[in-house]
């Protein structure tokens, strides 16, 4: 009999790929996925914990199921991902009527789960050990990298993947609840990355982003053998198929030369760089046990353009941490200011239980503070990306086409209603027509968006296209049609 799955995402790339091999897993057990609650047996939430907000927006989502549950006790509701792990037995006294929480580091137990609760076991619960619980070996056991099946269907694109390559994270900034739900800071083996890249090769992937929490801290020793983040670049670089390779999330300090060159040297590797630096004020650095001073990151980021002086670097702010003062914010305006990044994300500093600022500081700036800061900000850095993406005006990029846009995703919508509704009311029989031409969307190596219109078959190639508008988050451009290189472009 077949199962009906609803899953919700919070978070990171990394619980969009946690998802993605949950729903795989799933399947193979008869699930299919299902739009919405209502129609699902089974609704799993895979959540996140960064911020309150992130929390609270499960929270309420559960709340909104105590209804269904009442009306229908069969339906299984379950908790999995960071909050899973954060919140353990909370999330049953907060919500009595969930019946699974999963922390990340378990999630290849969720199918047995839901079978075992589905024959009525009651309530279960699977987490990995706290930071302190145990050794660090027995911690990291508990935590399995969890990179078994891939679910295409399940992927924003079936050209583009996401590819673990660590998990967890040992840098423990103050602020951050992610080392004590992610566990400890493991490598995967370079043998099962590869593997797994040339599977996604074969399926037809051009495009894979390397995940990790700071995943240039990519280290894999076995037999006396280093593996380095560029040693393991070098590797994937030749896998035939793949023609782009992405990664975040950079620390800062761990951005070494012999990266830099890997970038430079290998032409799949994508030159957008995402290198966090949080704030400009060495105060508030040392206060986020961040690791490095502002002058550091300042020579970091000399040495990313004197490498790849067309490099796209992006970063996060976080704003109004404990003891900001006016003086460390402007610091952060001018590192913003004289940094050019391509982007960045700007983060009201939301207090975590369990993790070090909130046990020692107090968070004492104003939420109307934080919200001016957060603006002053987001405002400075939209100039800047208006400013330099004016500069690429007239330029031929190169584009990976990822699909329709979102206004001709809702347009198609739209017209998918209007005819289910002619249909319905005239039988009418015009449902046959397409639109030829339809708004496609892309990015280029340096990771910016780019919006032309063009055939649906254009869909998972690299494209040239001339850039003949801009704003600051996005790019227009036309598919050129002549002859470029070997291949041969055309609109028809
Ligand atoms: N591993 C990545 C980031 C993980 S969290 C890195 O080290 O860069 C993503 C972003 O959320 C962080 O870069 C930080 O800017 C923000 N963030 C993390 N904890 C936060 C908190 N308690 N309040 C506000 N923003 C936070
Ligand atoms: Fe959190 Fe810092 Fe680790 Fe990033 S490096 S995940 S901000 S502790
Ligand atoms: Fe959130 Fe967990 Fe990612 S806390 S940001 S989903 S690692």
């Amino acid at each position: 009999m077949s199962k009906r799955l609803y899953i919700e995402t919070v978070g990171c790339q990394m619980n969009m790929l946690d998802s993605e091999l949950v729903v795989a897993s799933l399947r193979k057990d008869g699930y299919e996925l299902v739009a919405t609650p209502a129609e699902a047996d089974a609704i799993l939430f895979n959540t996140c914990s960064v911020r309150q907000h992130a929390e609270d927006k499960i929270y309420s989502a559960l709340g909104r199921l105590k209804h269904a549950k009442r009306q229908n006790p069969n339906k299984i509701i379950g908790v999995l991902g960071c909050m899973a792990q954060k919140d353990q037995k909370l999330i049953f006294e907060r919500a009595p009527y969930v019946d699974l929480v999963v922390g990340p580091g378990q999630l290849h137990q969720v199918p047995a789960l839901l079978s075992e609760i589905a024959a009525g076991s009651g309530p279960r619960m699977e987490v990995s050990l706290e930071r302190t619980a145990g050794s660090r070996e027995e911690v990291e056991r508990s935590f399995e990298s969890y990179d078994p099946l891939r679910d295409e269907q399940m992927r924003s694109s079936p050209y583009q993947a996401f590819v673990r390559i660590m998990i967890g994270c040992d840098k423990f900034c103050t602020y951050c609840i992610v080392p004590s739900v992610r566990g400890p800071e493991q490598s995967r083996p370079p043998e099962h990355i590869e593997t797994e890249v040339r599977k996604l090769a074969a399926e037809g992937c051009r495009e894979i982003t390397l995940l990790g929490q700071t995943v240039n801290s990519y280290r894999y020793v076995t037999a006396g053998r280093t593996t380095r983040m560029s040693d393991l670049l070098a590797r994937l670089h030749d896998v035939d198929g793949i023609e782009r390779i992405k990664f975040v999330t950079n620390f800062p300090k761990d951005m070494t030369d012999d990266l830099l060159q890997a970038v430079r040297d290998l032409p799949k590797c994508s030159h957008y760089l995402h290198v966090p630096a949080q704030s400009g004020s060495n105060r508030m650095l040392r206060r986020m046990k961040r690791g490095y001073t502002i002058e550091e990151y300042r020579e970091m980021h000399a040495r990313v353009r004197q490498t790849i002086p067309d490099a796209a670097v992006t970063s996060d702010f976080i704003v109004g941490f404990c003891g900001e003062a006016e003086e460390d914010h402007q610091a952060s305006v001018e590192l913003l200011r004289e940094s050019r990044f391509k982007n960045s994300f700007v983060f009201k500093y939301s207090p975590r239980p369990g993790t070090k600022a909130h046990d020692l500081y107090a968070d004492d700036v104003p939420e109307e503070t934080k919200r001016r800061r957060n603006n002053e900000l987001l405002d400075l850095q939209t100039e800047i990306s208006e400013e330099d993406n004016q500069q690429l005006l007239g330029r031929t990029v190169r584009v990976l086409v990822e699909g329709p846009s979102k206004a001709s995703r809702k347009q198609a919508n739209r017209e998918r209603a209007d005819r289910e509704q002619a249909n319905h009311d005239h039988d009418s029989h015009d449902h046959n027509k397409e639109p030829h031409l339809l708004q496609l969307t892309g990015r280029t190596n340096c990771d910016r968006i780019v919006v032309f219109n063009g055939q649906p078959r254009l869909i998972g190639r690299f494209l040239p296209i001339t850039i003949y508008d801009t704003t600051a988050f996005t790019l227009f451009g036309e598919v050129v049609t002549e002859h470029v290189g070997p291949e041969v472009y055309s609109l028809t």
